[in-house]
């Protein structure tokens, strides 16, 4: 039998996800929204690409969560995305209803799912799907660090005129500006960056790196980014459904780890079918600690904002 997925928000980001999933074949997906059509017309589309692409997962949209029954996994998209002048924090009220409810609701039907977290702000959107759905730390993880990272990754070739494939980015911390690109793990074919440019251009990339989901926004105007966020959530969702234990950056609820604990943040993370198989704890210097604190720091203060009824 094909795993079924569960892509809640028929959006740029939803859609994008959803398309990537189905044409990997990791099983079969359902596309829910609450705008009535969309979701059913974009999965019909998506469909229809299926023969061109060579495909055989089937992709339903519907506005029902009797359809997305037994899921294996939940993606989480739905909400509102950042306009220009917004922050990620701005979205906080408005998506916390929104990611209570649907997570609500599809998990009462899916118990077992493994849910991969989106809607931002991200990290604290994770505690409250966390706390709304019941579930251990392990079937409850963010997507943010893969984005950040292949931001990271895309502008050291830019700037080294090589090719994306050499290159490695390792960004830990909340998905906000006050993310920790470390310079020190990310390489170019095993070289260290640090070796390879001047400091003000490391310096360079990992301020474009912080600022890369809003740099995006300002061009788009009218929303945000969705490609590379999509295509992240597919290297997820395959890592989790194929079990291949592979090690990416995710938000993850800590419980010790690195000193910190009660708050989600990001950090190398082992996937597999379970979900979270382990954290991977990594030797920092006493600034990039201070500088994963601070971040983890500001997804508390945003995770002690969530009313108690969100649990
Ligand atoms: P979008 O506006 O294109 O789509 C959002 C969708 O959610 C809409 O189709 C809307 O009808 C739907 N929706 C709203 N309330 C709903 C509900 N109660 N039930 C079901 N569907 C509902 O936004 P986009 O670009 O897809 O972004 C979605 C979210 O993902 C935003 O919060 C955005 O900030 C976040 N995001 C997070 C990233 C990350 O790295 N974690 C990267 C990119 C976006
Ligand atoms: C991004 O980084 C908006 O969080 C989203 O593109």
């Amino acid at each position: 039998m094909r795993n079924k997925i569960t892509v809640i928000g028929a959006g740029h980001v939803g859609e994008t996800a959803a398309f990537n999933i189905a044409r990997l074949e990791l099983g079969d997906v359902v596309l829910v929204d609450i705008l009535e059509g969309v979701p059913q017309g974009k999965a019909l589309d998506s469909f229809e690409s299926s023969p061109i692409f060579g495909f055989d997962s089937t992709v339903l949209g519907t506005n029902s969560y009797e359809d997305t029954a037994d899921s294996a996994l939940i993606v989480m998209t739905a909400g509102l995305a950042r306009k220009p002048g917004m922050s990620r924090d701005d979205l906080f009220y408005k998506n916390l209803e929104i990611v209570e409810a649907c997570i609500r609701e599809a998990t009462e039907v899916s118990p077992d799912a493994v849910i991969i977290m989106v809607t931002n702000p991200l990290d604290a959107m994770c505690e409250v799907a966390r706390r709304a759905s019941g579930f251990p730390r392990e079937r409850v993880i963010g997507m943010a660090g893969i984005l950040d990272s292949a931001r990271m990754r895309a502008f050291i070739a830019m700037e080294l005129g090589v090719s994306v494939e050499n290159t490695h980015a390792f960004v830990l911390g909340g998905h906000g500006d006050s993310m920790v690109p470390l310079a020190r793990y990310s390489t170019v074919a095993g070289i260290p960056i640090t070796k390879l440019m001047p400091h003000d251009r490391v310096d360079a990339i990992i301020e474009r790196t912080r600022k890369g989901g809003g740099e995006i926004v300002k061009l788009l105007k009218t929303g945000s980014a969705y490609y590379a966020p999509g295509l992240a959530i597919a290297e997820m969702a395959e890592a989790i459904l194929k079990d291949k234990h592979k090690i990416l950056p995710c938000a993850a609820y800590l419980e010790g780890e690195y000193g910190i604990s009660g708050t989600y943040v990001g950090v190398p993370v082992q996937l597999g079918r379970r979900g979270m198989e382990k954290i991977v704890e990594i030797a920092l210097t006493d600034e990039e600690r201070a500088a994963f604190h601070n971040s983890a720091e500001s997804v508390r203060e945003l995770i002690e904002m969530i009313p108690v009824a969100a649990g």
